[in-house]
């Protein structure tokens, strides 16, 4: 793999979990960081850990952000190409796992996960592309292996599906200009919490 030292990475949902070691590794690689969440404290706890992983305080962007909002998501890329002058790597990590069986379902919980899991991840994708052509970069998109065998969470497992096509298509069609798209699934572990 390429050198990460002195790119620039957006991870989306950095606060928690998986999208905040993505980006405790990449500062430990040495890329400047532009991170987004919801929960302020948790993500600038993420800042810190990310400081004390080598970057310094103005490599690293934070910002708050509703992942179902246009002008959020407009805001976040339009701010972390001002800041750092560029964009590398893209990483489309929010998400929401609610996993719900038919009869547990609801319409309500179904239209947040497509807005956050596929709708955002495609604007996102649409915002980014301009400046990731630019430098030639890649787009990360996290999935999941229920995008490919059935689950019982119909609609979580639906919109990583529709992530997957989305990842895809767009490798398709951003490979002539040298930028990358893949998609990488997280299995859980058999005795880990779900939430
Ligand atoms: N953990 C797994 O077993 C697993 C398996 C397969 C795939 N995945 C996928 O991996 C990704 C990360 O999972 P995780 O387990 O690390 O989840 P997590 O700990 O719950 O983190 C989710 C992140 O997404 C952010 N987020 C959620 N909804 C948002 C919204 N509406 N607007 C803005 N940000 C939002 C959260 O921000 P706040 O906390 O600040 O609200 C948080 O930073 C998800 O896309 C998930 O579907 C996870």
């Amino acid at each position: 793999m390429a050198s990460l030292k002195g790119k620039v990475a957006l991870i989306t949902g950095a606060s928690s979990g998986i999208g905040a070691a993505v980006a405790r590794h990449f500062a430990s690689l040495g890329c400047y960081l532009s991170l987004t969440g919801r929960n302020e404290e948790r993500l600038n706890g993420v800042g810190k850990d990310c400081q004390q992983w080598g970057l310094q305080a103005d490599q690293i962007l934070l910002q708050t952000g509703e992942m179902s909002s246009d002008a959020d998501l407009e805001r976040i890329v339009l701010e972390t190409v001002e800041r750092f002058g560029r964009l590398d790597v893209l990483v489309n990590n929010a998400g929401i796992a609610k996993l719900r069986n038919l009869e547990r379902s609801t319409m309500e919980i179904f239209d947040i996960t497509m807005d956050v899991n596929v709708r955002a991840v495609f604007h996102l994708t649409k915002l980014a592309s301009p400046h990731l052509i630019k430098t030639k970069g890649t787009i990360v998109n996290v999935s999941s292996v229920v995008s490919k065998v059935p689950s019982c969470n119909t609609f979580y497992s639906m919109s990583r599906y529709m992530v997957d096509q989305l990842t895809t298509n767009t490798a398709v069609e951003l490979a002539p200009y040298g930028v990358r798209v893949n998609s990488v699934w997280y299995v859980r572990s058999a005795n880990a919490d779900i939430h």
